[in-house]
């Protein structure tokens, strides 16, 4: 065969510049949230044990987190609360000064450098560790939206940017849209996780977050993993009821759903790298047993090339610094 007659792929990756120069997708910082626990008390960094350097951090450790994060260029974060106590109707995640609330406003004082995103959620501040409230023994949806209105709104208040509620209550984008208009936040944008599966590797996170269902699971809310028609109905409905971002969750089983989503949808999609597929390349990278650096880089722009534009990622200070040794 003549070299005329077939193609040579190869004259493109000719070159460590020639590489650079046809490449067709890039990862930087400014892709990166990075997800952070914060305890009630003080004096508190706790690492959490199926997460190896991930911290519950009381709030005054708070300040060392944000120098660190501006530093690194890192845009954005993502607050989970993890309260002292807890009861049936998570009182605490709408409590004008529960913890979230009280971290927002020490960031916000802080820097203008962060955009403060506030997961919307009830599951680490119910006595039964559900993401509503209990009827019947199962979430009741309607029961649970006002709750879920009532945080969002007090999170904005505090000095939230982005709101990002993770229920997986059916209208809650909605409801919340109203509640935030209502309030005065119009220009709060809602990033919704409308695409979430009931997944086993959120089980560190749960550790994390104190927020292990006392009973049952979460499958009569969050997704069943075979479906890929219903994802594509749970963007539509969120685009519809006015959310701004759309979130897909877990990211890394499920980048067929990103791509779809992307397809779909002209919004900035975010994938969840979340906490089981964080803990897995942890314990491998910690026995030597792949390479952690090279790893990490490679699922992240698979992700991006998948229809990502966002990524949050408890590896997001380990990208933006290996980001810069590049
Ligand atoms: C709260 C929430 C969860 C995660 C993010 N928000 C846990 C859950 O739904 O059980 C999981 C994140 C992770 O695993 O990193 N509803």
């Amino acid at each position: 065969m003549k070299n005329s007659e077939f193609s040579r792929h190869r004259r493109l990756r000719t070159s460590q510049t020639m590489r650079r120069f046809v490449r067709e997708t890039d990862l930087t910082v400014d892709d990166l949230v990075y997800p952070l626990f914060i305890v009630e008390g003080e004096n508190i960094k706790n690492e959490v044990s199926s997460m190896p350097g991930v911290f519950q951090i009381s709030l005054d450790y708070l300040d060392d987190e944000i120098d660190e994060l501006v530093s690194l260029g890192i845009p954005s974060l993502l607050l989970f609360g993890v309260p002292k106590e807890k009861d049936e109707v998570g009182s605490g995640a709408y409590d004008p000064n529960g913890i979230v609330q009280q971290a927002i406003r020490h960031i916000k004082n802080k820097t203008d450098q962060l955009l403060i995103i506030a997961d919307t959620c009830l599951c680490e501040y119910t006595s039964h560790g559900h993401c509503g409230v209990i009827e019947h023994q199962d979430v009741d949806n309607d029961k649970s939206l006002p709750l879920h209105v009532k945080t969002a709104v007090t999170q904005a208040e505090a000095g939230a940017d982005i709101i990002a509620p993770s229920n997986m209550m059916d209208g809650f984008v909605s409801e919340i849209r109203k509640g935030l208009d209502e309030a005065g936040f119009e220009n709060i944008p809602i990033m919704s996780y409308a695409v979430k599966y009931a997944s086993a590797f959120y089980g560190p996170f749960r550790d994390a977050a104190d927020s292990t269902p006392q009973f049952g699971d979460r499958k009569t809310y969050q997704m069943d993993p075979a479906n890929r028609l219903e994802a594509l109905r749970e963007a539509a409905s969120d685009i519809e009821e006015g959310a701004d971002f759309l979130i897909v969750k877990p990211a890394l089983s499920y980048m067929d759903i990103i791509r779809d989503v992307k397809n779909q949808h002209p919004v900035p999609v975010v994938a969840y790298n979340v906490s089981g597929e964080y803990s897995m390349v942890k314990a491998a990278s910690l026995n030597g047993w792949v390479d952690e650096k090279a790893i990490v880089l490679e699922k992240f722009i698979a992700m991006k090339r998948a229809g990502a534009d966002i990524i949050i990622t408890y590896f997001a200070k380990d990208v933006a610094k290996w980001l810069q040794d590049n």
